[in-house]
């Protein structure tokens, strides 16, 4: 469907143009006065340098053409040359009845569907998840299903971080503990089990054990880095090890994303692209891409128009090994193999855009992309606490991703608990959706390049710019539509007429905005004009329900409609709602 906007600028391009002037000047925006209008055009400013006479002139000139439009119903020019506009309650009413006809509630699909990889989530396996990893997760669903809603194909990938000095810790730690397990013994040649070695709560144990004794002890260490190596040339009982870490790791990753509502489509990592790093440096070496600095390899990617030093992307240290630049190529090749995407987006923490420049321009100059391809970073804050500082546990530690949500799920279910009709199961998966809802509204409201604070109280409030607000509205309209069918009525049955007074309309307006809002919001990868626009909605609703009786009215046809508004409002609350990745209870 035609965006609102553009309607109504079509209309008003052809008022300037019946008058001799370029339709070009018909742009209307949304008014910055709601006080005197719904919509303004300013064209009459502009146009005034051009032609030559006074801004008022063309507007007063332009509105007695749109006066024969059956578009609006109110078009006035005031000084210096604007041009006052609202719409006729009849243009809404067939706008908005056209919406509530049309299973995509009036957003039309790509045309030209593109393939896109989402790059997101990005933990390290055998560390637990911790709060710097929820960011990457909520921004990267809900851009993923962002994408889906606007009709690209959409592949979303994990990347684990399953390829460094991490994995030789491990195996370090495990073979000085448990010495007598058979991937440790040399000659053994047999079938290793299939069974781990280890639970994940062990795992999770074995691991920063291993990190703090590597700081302290040389000779650990290099232990761990030649197990590190090892494993990366093919030692088989590491393999096996490592095959373990990957299995129990991944469980528990996969219960712990289901509680986000976080779904990838691939679980590759960063050992994936190993297998293409020997070609890729043949490749920049015989090109002449890569030359020898200081015994590494490196590619030059500094570009004359750079303010900030932009230094050498490397890809093979002097010791021979590869780095995070090199896996991220090396990923890059693969990805072009198997998916041939048309555009590649990362969405990873804001300090490592430097990374990603290099990788980009690395990729881009040497050829691992093509011209069309986009490479996209799409890098977020950080969430803070109160204070200010990098969120933490109350005894000061890296706060865990499990006890995050778990705390925010026992504050709503305080909360919820509180009405006496809900009972204990249901007051506890209501909790949970209302919590993610806190969680995920709370952090994808902000600009995701910009820090946030994480506010317990103030996210999980049911007044103000919340997720659970949100929800509590959705809730309100789902009760009156019950109400509704318990009337014996069909709430879809129903036609949406002409508004009846200013609420009415507002909310129609605000509803009419949805495709425009959904398209900007991909455009520009930004879930928190989602999160904009169905807080104005709700509110919008909110007094429209404060301010009508909508079961109660007494003209059936009136009421009818009320009831249809209220039906499209929460359809296009639930679909935004699920591209902001979590959903609403029946009651709460
Ligand atoms: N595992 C990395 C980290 O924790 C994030 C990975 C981001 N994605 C990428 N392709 N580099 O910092």
């Amino acid at each position: 469907m035609k965006k609102l906007l553009d309607q109504i600028t079509e209309e008003a391009a052809k008022a300037f143009e019946a008058c001799g002037y370029a339709g070009e000047y018909g742009r209307v925006t949304l008014s910055n006065r709601p006080d005197l209008c719904e919509y303004q055009c300013n064209g009459g400013l502009a146009a005034a340098k051009v032609y030559r006479c006074a801004p008022i002139q063309i507007a007063e000139k332009v509105v007695e053409e749109l006066k024969k439009s059956s578009v609006f119903q109110e078009a006035v020019a005031v000084n210096p040359g604007f041009i006052n506009l609202k719409l006729s309650p009849d243009f809404v009413q067939a706008y908005l009845q056209k919406m509530a006809e049309d299973v995509r509630l009036g957003c039309d699909k790509a045309e030209n569907p593109k393939t896109i990889i989402i790059d997101y989530g990005g933990p390290n396996v055998a560390k637990p998840l911790h709060v710097g990893h929820l960011r990457s997760a909520i921004i990267g669903e809900s851009v993923k299903r962002l994408g889906r809603f606007a009709g690209h194909k959409v592949i979303g990938d994990i990347h684990l971080g399953d390829w460094g000095l991490q994995m030789g810790l491990i195996i370090t730690e495990l073979k000085y503990r448990k010495p007598d397990l058979v991937y440790f013994d040399a000659g053994y040649t047999g079938e290793y089990p299939k069974e781990a070695p280890f639970t994940i709560s062990e795992l999770e144990e074995i691991y920063p054990a291993a990190s703090t004794r590597s700081k302290e002890d040389k000779a650990y260490k290099e232990e761990a880095m030649e197990a590190t190596y090892l494993v990366q040339q093919g030692h088989r009982g590491y393999q096996a090890v490592l095959e373990h870490i990957l299995q129990v790791s991944v469980a528990d990753l996969k219960k712990n994303y289901a509680n986000l509502n976080v779904e990838f489509d691939l679980w590759k990592g960063e050992s994936d692209a190993q297998p293409y790093i020997p070609d890729l440096t043949a490749m920049l070496k015989e090109k002449g891409y890569a030359y020898e600095s200081e015994g590494a390899l490196v590619v030059d990617v500094k570009e004359e128009t750079d303010t900030k030093e932009v230094p050498p992307c490397m890809i093979l240290k002097s010791d021979g090994a590869s780095l995070y630049t090199t896996t991220d190529l090396a990923t890059i090749v693969e990805r072009m193999k198997l998916y041939h995407p048309d555009e590649i987006i990362y969405v990873v923490d804001k300090r490592q855009e430097m990374h990603f420049v290099q990788v980009f321009r690395c990729a881009r100059k040497t050829g691992l992309v093509e011209d069309d391809t986009r490479l996209t970073f799409l890098g977020f804050g950080t969430m803070n606490g109160k204070d200010g500082k990098a969120f933490k546990t109350r005894e000061g530690g890296v706060m865990r991703l499990e006890h995050l949500i778990a705390d925010i799920n026992e504050e709503m279910y305080r909360k919820i608990a509180d009405n006496p009709e809900i009972g204990e199961d249901e007051a506890r998966e209501t909790a949970r959706m209302v919590g993610l809802s806190a969680i995920k509204y709370g952090d994808l409201s902000n600009q995701a390049s910009k820090d946030y604070i994480f506010d317990m109280e103030r996210f999980t409030s049911f007044e103000g710019n919340t997720g659970p607000y949100i929800l509590y509205t959705i809730v309100r309209i789902k009760s009156i539509l019950h109400k509704y069918q318990a009337m014996g009525l069909d709430p879809k049955a129903g036609r949406i007429g002409v508004p009846g007074n200013e609420t009415q309309k507002a909310l129609m307006l605000e509803l009419a905005a949805f495709n425009a809002a959904v398209e900007n919001a991909f455009e520009e990868l930004a879930p928190h004009k989602i999160c904009a626009y169905i807080y104005e909605l709700a509110n919008t609703f909110n007094k429209f329900y404060h301010e009508n009786k909508i079961l109660g009215e007494e003209n059936q046809e009136v009421r009818d409609s009320l009831i249809a508004v209220s039906l499209l409002t929460m359809q296009v609350l639930e679909t935004c709602i699920d591209i902001l990745g979590f959903e609403a209870p029946k009651r709460m």
